[in-house]
């Protein structure tokens, strides 16, 4: 049997930091082999309020503490690194987003085991992505015979359509796991065909906030159309952790368990 940790939406450089110190005991504990983590909120661009994206040295820093593959969504090109973090092979994108910067899929090869990865983003959430489900089919067939189980991270913000993309494509993958909301769901199940699923992982990043950010832009944004003055910046309460460890085998998933 081999484990899966897959962390939330990662928030600015507290969460990287807390992970420095978190990680490797958590890697030990759960007896990890492989953990993938979604990076669109690493950084914070100075130049445009409500951008994140991530950057060389946050990323350098979570592969040293034992991330092996990151994955994004609608914020991994902001900011000034955009383009210079989607070179590095460790870093993925949503794959139905062709014509940008990088690559949406990535195999992760440890312990004897090659496991495929899959970065999706929901059409509902950047209306010019590609079909989700014929991306991924198109992915697996081009990877037939190279890996022994693929996981996809599904960025969007319906439940509704998560749910349904994961009933759909049950029994081809390990894992469907939804990213984006930063909010973790108590949906861990195991579907037909021993895929994994839930809805969202979750956040890793300041708690008290907006989604991990300091609370006045975003209710000055909501409310207002404009932020009124007030910056865009993390959150100061105590950083929590959003994850889900995945229990599997080349027969499909056995467990999924909410780590928080
Ligand atoms: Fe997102
Ligand atoms: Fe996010």
């Amino acid at each position: 049997m081999k484990r899966l940790l897959f962390i939330g939406d990662i928030v600015g450089e507290a969460g990287v930091a807390h992970l420095e110190e978190r990680l490797p005991w958590l890697i030990t504990y759960y007896q990890v082999d492989f953990v993938v983590a979604n990076a669109e909120n690493l950084g914070l661009d100075p130049q445009a309020p409500g951008r994140c994206g991530m950057t060389p040295d946050l990323n350098q820093r979570l592969f040293a503490t034992g991330v092996d593959l990151l994955t994004g969504g609608n914020h991994s090109w902001d900011g000034p690194y955009g383009q210079a973090v989607h070179a590095h092979p460790q870093v993925i994108r949503p794959l139905n987003c062709p014509g940008t910067p990088g690559r949406g899929a990535a195999i992760i090869s440890k312990g004897g085991m090659h496991l495929g990865v899959v970065n999706l983003i929901s059409p509902l959430l950047v209306p010019d992505a590609r079909d989700p489900y014929r991306t991924l089919e198109e992915q697996l067939t081009s990877w037939d015979g190279q890996v022994d189980g693929v996981i996809v991270d599904f960025h969007g913000e319906s439940v509704t359509e998560k749910q349904s993309f994961a009933h759909a494509v049950a029994g081809r993958v390990l894992a469907v796991l939804g990213t984006h909301t930063h909010v973790q769901t108590l949906d861990t199940q195991i579907l037909a065909g021993r895929t994994a699923y839930v809805s969202d992982v979750g956040m890793t990043g300041p708690s008290g906030g907006v989604q991990g950010y300091a609370p006045d832009f975003f209710v000055n944004f909501i409310r207002y159309h404009h932020p009124q003055g007030t910056p865009f910046m993390v959150a100061c309460g105590q950083v929590e952790i959003g994850a889900v460890l995945v229990s599997f085998d080349m027969r499909g998933a056995h467990a999924i368990q909410r780590v928080r």
